[in-house]
């Protein structure tokens, strides 16, 4: 479908200066750029990548060619994710899984969320006199590095459905190390704007600038042969390679030498470190099923909130540009937040409602508060109370979550398919930087206050523990089968992107390159988020006048989905990053 015939529909929203995503996506994206009215869809009829850089998703399109299986192609996309995009995810990071299995027909998701070291306490981010850190002051160094998943997640989905030769599926990324790569423009921006930050330890410092202490520049040829031998040993030895010896030294010795925040993290943590298998949470929305991760991440039970809610109403009819669905969608956003401030942590520690939460009844009865037709009062905007069979409540908790990550989906020729949201939480995580590789800075997921009123807040650190996630990479299912898979990065933000792109797609019948290009209109704690030189801004005025405090700012999503129908595959990456869909 051309512009002209989208516009003619309505369904364009132009950008400030009127490029098309097309011409956007087939350059590169600029680091900043704005929301874009369609992204290129891609079509395949056997196999497909859709992943935040070129390199990657073609490492990942060559194993499946060569037949490897989705999961195969899994770890060669995150390795080369980890090299030519390491601000975003890693080996020093954690990522979620949500993977369809055409054999079995069934999800199943895995938890490779970081953990907080055995000798992390409650206080972990409050000062001396019992105030929460600013936020980069607990990021910047050891204290905020939790134990990495991700190594453990890629070995975990390879033991139960690899196909290839796990030695192999590091190939891709060595090579690119030990040769070099070419410093995209995206990167070449934030190690440009991170300045200080990135220069506070030796080993980052000397890998993102050059001898002049000038930040590299996009296009540099960069060789990060570090991380060639961490790899390289990885592939030798399977995970145990990098959870104890001579890598999990390194890693050890890196966040507990890094100076006044330096870290607890210990070998032992290390080498007990689990991923977890968790139950996928689903939810049925207009005679589809969607699935996504549960506890430690918020994601999929605040997107099943959100639409639990919004069925009871007719968004369809309402249709895209009418402020009154994004008055619907805001308020039901922002009453999915308020619960998942109070109840949502991982579960492993802290009982959490989430049947309750999900419950049609319950959400029907809060579906309610959206009955008026003006935006809510904040004080209208508090927790519900879900059916629960424990005693006790949680208060409310505080953490603070910024823009990094990078979320990839992939299909092979059996019909298998991956949804994966990876991070190392912060851009460039830590900053500290080991075997080539960054650290994350995932503890700082966790609230910072650990009580609220004098109760404990659920997501608040304690030892082991998995800081609450908003990573949702999910998969809806139609008649049993899959129809699209989708995630996104972007902290908080996370929830909103993707539940906008679900009910596009589903309510709006918008295709896969509309989706992920669409305008953001995000409401979490209040104030509408627009973005900004959009067609979103068309939207301001009227959202004020529905009572909305409105705020206009850059929303740096990074959605990348992929559609199965019998006729084959259409996938397409978001314009605003890097990304690209590959397949045959
Ligand atoms: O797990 C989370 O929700 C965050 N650590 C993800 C961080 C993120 O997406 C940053 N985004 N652009």
């Amino acid at each position: 479908m051309t512009k002209r015939t989208l516009a003619a529909l309505g369904l364009v929203f132009l950008t400030a200066t009127g490029a098309s995503a097309q011409q956007a996506s087939d350059t590169v994206a600029p680091e900043r750029a704005t929301g874009l009215a369609v992204a290129k869809v891609v079509t395949a009829k056997t196999h497909m990548v859709a992943a935040a850089h070129p390199l990657a998703a073609a490492a990942g399109e060559k194993i499946l060619a060569d037949g490897g299986s989705a999961i195969d192609a899994m770890i060669a996309v995150q390795t080369v994710l980890g090299l030519v995009e390491p601000q975003s995810s890693g080996l020093g990071g954690g990522a979620f899984l949500v993977y369809y299995d055409a054999g079995t027909k069934r999800i199943t998701t895995l938890d490779g969320r970081e953990t907080a070291p055995m000798e992390a306490t409650p206080k972990l981010f409050l000062d001396e006199t019992g105030q929460p850190l600013k936020f980069f002051d607990a990021v910047v160094g050891g204290r905020s590095v939790g134990t990495p998943g991700t190594v453990m997640l890629m070995q975990e989905a390879h033991n139960r459905w690899g196909r290839k030769d796990w030695k192999s599926l590091f190939a891709p990324a060595e090579t690119l190390a030990r040769d070099g790569f070419a410093v995209s423009p995206r990167l070449a921006t934030l190690i440009a704007t991170e300045g200080d930050k990135l220069k506070a330890f030796e080993a980052t410092s000397t890998y993102f600038f050059g001898a002049d202490g000038a930040p590299l520049k996009a296009g540099t040829l960069l060789k990060n042969p570090a991380y060639a031998e961490t790899l390289s040993t990885i592939a030798a030895g399977g995970a145990p390679a990098f959870y104890t010896g001579p890598i999990a030294d390194a890693i050890v010795d890196t966040v507990r030498m890094s100076g006044k925040n330096a870290g607890v993290l210990s070998l032992a943590d290390l080498a007990n470190y689990r991923v977890e298998e968790r139950r996928p949470v689903c939810i049925d929305y207009r005679a589809l099923e969607v699935c996504g991760m549960g506890p430690p991440s918020s994601g999929a039970v605040a997107i099943g909130q959100m639409l639990g809610m919004l069925e009871n109403f007719d968004l369809k009819a309402l249709g895209k540009d009418n402020p009154e669905s994004w008055r619907l969608i805001g308020d039901a956003q922002r009453l999915a937040f308020a619960d998942r401030e109070r109840y949502l942590a991982d579960t492993d520690f802290v009982p959490i409602p989430v049947k309750g939460l999900l419950d049609k009844t319950y959400l029907g009865e809060r579906a309610k508060l959206l009955d008026g037709d003006k935006a809510l009062g904040n004080d209208a905007v508090t927790s519900g109370k879900p059916e629960w069979d424990h005693a006790f409540n949680f208060g409310r908790g505080a953490a603070i979550e910024l823009p990094s990550t990078s979320h990839f989906v992939i299909v092979d020729k059996d019909g298998n398919v991956v949804s994966m949201t990876t991070t190392i939480e912060n851009g460039f995580g830590s900053r500290l930087m080991t075997g080539g590789f960054l650290l994350n800075n995932e503890l700082t997921d966790f609230s910072f206050k650990t009580h609220d009123d004098g109760m404990p807040v659920a997501n608040r650190v304690e030892p082991g523990k998995r800081p609450r996630s908003s990573m949702s990479p999910t998969i809806v299912m139609k008649d049993g089968k899959p129809l699209l898979a989708i995630g996104s990065p972007g902290g908080s933000q996370i929830i909103g992107y993707v539940a906008q792109a679900l009910i596009a797609h589903i309510d709006w019948g918008m295709d896969v390159g509309e989706i992920v290009a669409m305008p953001h209109l995000i409401n979490r704690f209040g104030p509408y988020d627009l973005e900004a030189g959009t067609g979103a801004e068309k939207l301001a005025e009227p959202l004020k006048a529905l009572g909305y405090e409105v705020k206009m700012g850059e929303m740096n999503s990074g959605l990348h989905a992929i559609a199965l129908s019998a006729d084959g595959l259409k996938g397409a990456a978001d314009p605003r990053r890097e990304g690209v869909a590959v397949g045959k």
